[in-house]
């Protein structure tokens, strides 16, 4: 499974590609806006400074939702670097749009994905990625873990090529399901991801360890 980070925070990029086990990055506007990226230049200045920083899929979203507005927005941050791969919401027009990337070698993202179905039109579109926002789910009193388990059944099944990047995730826990799940990707913040390092058992074991290797 790979891992992205999901923040459009510089400093934390930095810190989870430093750990060696960074495959991407996912963005969105609320990221941004968290950031206080406004306007054009300064958003596609920021995607080319993601970019700079982790070798991987780098998701940016477009802003549009009609068909035309998408594809003229995704050329534009596709042609940004290599890495760009363009998120684009599951509505008809970004069903659209993602068929056209599709044809025309531009990798996407389908994202705001919340049933089998709308994962099923995203991977007919050949969308390269499609992002189930599995903490929302549960957030609602839904179960996210099992609509990935659901989704990668029935893309095992089908053959469909799109890798399910579980979002959303909200704890080191809800990474390990989703592994267990058949997620091909999880995109969370850096706290879930230095989550799974922690283990009562071994800091007591270090310490002891460290105790003993004094007595050496
Ligand atoms: C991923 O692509 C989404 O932007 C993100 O995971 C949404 O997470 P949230 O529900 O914590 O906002």
């Amino acid at each position: 499974m790979k891992f992205f980070i999901d923040t459009a925070n510089l400093n934390q990029i930095k810190e989870a590609a430093a750990l060696g086990i960074l495959d991407g990055v996912t963005t969105n506007p609320s990221l941004m806006a968290k950031e206080g990226i406004k306007g054009k230049d300064a958003i596609l200045n920021h995607y080319k400074a993601i970019c700079e920083l982790v070798d991987g899929d780098i998701s940016a979203e477009v802003l549009s939702t009609d068909f035309e507005g998408i594809v003229e927005e995704g050329k534009v941050l596709a042609a940004l670097h290599p890495n760009i791969v363009v998120k684009v919401p599951m509505i008809k027009d970004g069903i659209k749009a993602i068929k056209w990337f599709t044809d025309n070698g531009i990798k996407t993202n389908c994202t705001l994905i919340f049933s089998a179905g709308q994962a099923i039109l995203a991977a007919k579109a050949g969308a390269t990625y499609l992002s189930p926002f599995l903490g929302r789910i549960d957030d609602s009193g839904w179960d996210g873990v099992q609509l990935i388990e659901e989704i990668a059944g029935i893309f095992r099944v089908q053959g469909f090529k799109t890798e399910i990047l579980a979002a959303s995730i909200r704890s080191a826990n809800h990474i390990i399901q989703c592994a267990a799940a058949g997620a091909h990707v999880c995109t969370c913040p850096l706290d879930p991801i230095l989550g799974l390092l922690k283990h009562p058992l071994t800091d007591i074991g270090l310490a002891k360890f460290l105790e003993d290797a004094a007595k050496m």
